[in-house]
């Protein structure tokens, strides 16, 4: 088939690549010129596993190309993906300029029939506004139909999960339009639910609010953990085997980020309030979250006294491993109110210091975790990067000024960190080597 992926970011690029992988012709259309011409250079803007070996031999074979122009890949293909992001506007709604630019384009470069298909996540109602901007701007009068198929792939295993997803859900008025969608995904061997655009749209708005809701509530069980002595991932560990509960999402941390969360969370807070119901679980789960992303700063000031003049490294910047994107990421958070407070951040990520370089100023960054640790007077780790979790720690305790750990991801064992003589913070656990009276007295005699 012929396809066209409007929007080349982490959906619409790894979508398009995979598309044409499984042995169609695909043009993914960006307005961003410099995405553009990386991609027509032979360099892919994002970190995907997997993604850059697929993207080398499916440009090589001829079966993709990467354009600018929207008339040419509408023109070109049956099928138009709109995979354009849908940030989050002031008030909590979804912002549909990108998807209304787009549908208009399509509208005015139809040559023919075609199948619009939405992957971006949007608001129960946006399938059928869209149908009406074509509509309205449809000046051939082509037919065509427009088709919800949101998107599930997670940032750090896109590739994977796009070749191997759980389900494939198709929201359509339309039999025709709904059946080639689902025989496009049919080499992906997932179960296909064929339902209206309302419940297609609707189901990743609340698949993502629940797992939002799992991860904020494992979070504040842990925070229950460390008053009570439990320790969470025990007692996750006992959860997670009941199949009615599953383990999945039940890391307790210093809270989620993403792109996706946080925007989908208010979205769907916003999509009940238009129809005069409050969503009250999804707005504690910000809450929740938002509460968590500053956790390291109350172990901090625990561990050190205060932070006005230390120095703090950061192990990790992107929002998870395995993704160079740092959108809403916690260590945002993190730096910012170390900063407020006085003092002095270091910082290294695998695979995120260039998108972080662009957003936060006043850091010192590092090319590696040794680097970052050295003369600390304390560390974070933010992102559990496998780099971070095979550190030399004996070498990590002797670079520190002080050796303060704070392990936002529960990655190491805290008996071995106190062995190798840590002072060592974790989530959900009691806090280990903690002084409080030796603390306190330093800070009186600053
Ligand atoms: N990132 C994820 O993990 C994920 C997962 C599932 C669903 N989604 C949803 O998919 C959508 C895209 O997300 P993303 O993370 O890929 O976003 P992104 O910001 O990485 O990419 C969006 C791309 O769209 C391009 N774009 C914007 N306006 C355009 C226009 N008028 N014409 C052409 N291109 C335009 C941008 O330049 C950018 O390259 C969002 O609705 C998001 O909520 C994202």
């Amino acid at each position: 088939m012929n396809i066209c992926v409007v929007g080349t970011g982490y959906v619409g690029l790894v979508s398009g690549i995979c598309f044409a992988h499984i042995g169609h012709n695909v043009i993914c259309v960006d307005k961003d010129t410099e995405k553009i011409k990386m991609l027509n250079s032979g360099r892919i803007p994002i970190y995907e596993k997997g993604l850059e070996e697929l993207y080398l031999k499916n440009v090589e074979q001829g079966s993709i190309r990467f354009t600018n122009d929207l008339k040419e890949g509408v023109k070109n293909s049956d099928i138009i993906f709109i995979a354009v992001g849908t940030p989050c506007l002031a008030d909590g709604n979804a912002d549909l300029t990108a998807v209304e630019s787009v549908a208009k384009g399509i509208a005015r470069f139809m040559n023919g029939y075609k199948i619009i298909v939405n992957k971006s996540t949007v608001p129960v109602g946006t399938q059928k506004w869209v149908s009406k901007i074509i509509s309205e701007n449809n000046e051939g009068n082509y037919n065509f139909d427009v088709v919800s198929n949101p998107e599930f792939l997670r940032e750090g295993t896109a590739v994977y999960d796009t070749m191997n997803p759980d389900r494939i859900i198709i929201g359509a008025d339309n039999t025709y339009a709904a059946g080639v969608i689902a025989k496009l995904h049919e080499p992906f061997k997932a179960p296909i639910i064929i339902t209206d655009p309302e419940s297609a749209e609707m189901i990743k708005y609340a698949s993502n609010a629940f797992l939002a809701t799992k991860i904020s509530f494992i979070n504040e069980i842990a925070n229950i953990c460390e008053r009570v002595g439990a320790d969470v991932q025990e007692v996750a560990r006992g959860m997670g085997l009941d199949k009615r509960i599953s383990d999945k999402f039940l890391g307790a941390g210093i809270g989620f980020g993403g792109a996706c969360f946080p925007k989908d969370l208010k979205a769907i807070i916003k999509i009940g309030e238009q129809v005069g119901y409050e969503f009250k679980i999804a707005k504690d789960v910000i809450e929740v979250n938002n509460n968590q992303k500053l956790k390291p700063i109350e172990k901090l000031e625990k561990a050190l006294g205060f932070i006005k003049g230390k120095t703090i490294g950061i192990l990790g910047l992107a929002f998870k491993p395995n993704t160079n994107d740092i959108r809403e990421a916690p260590s945002l958070e993190i730096i910012n109110r170390i900063q407020q407070l006085g003092g002095k951040v270091k910082a290294y990520d695998p695979k995120a210091m260039e998108s972080a370089k662009m957003v936060i100023k006043n850091v010192e960054f590092v090319n590696n975790p040794y680097e970052v640790v050295k003369k600390a007077d304390a560390v974070i780790l933010v992102t559990e990067w496998e780099e971070f979790k095979s550190m030399d720690l004996k070498k990590v305790k002797n670079l520190m000024n002080t050796p303060v750990f704070i392990d936002g991801r529960n990655v190491f064992k805290p008996e071995e960190m106190i062995k190798m003589g840590f002072e060592y913070y974790c989530i959900g656990k009691k806090d280990y080597g903690f002084n409080v009276d030796f603390h306190l007295r330093v800070a009186v005699t600053k």
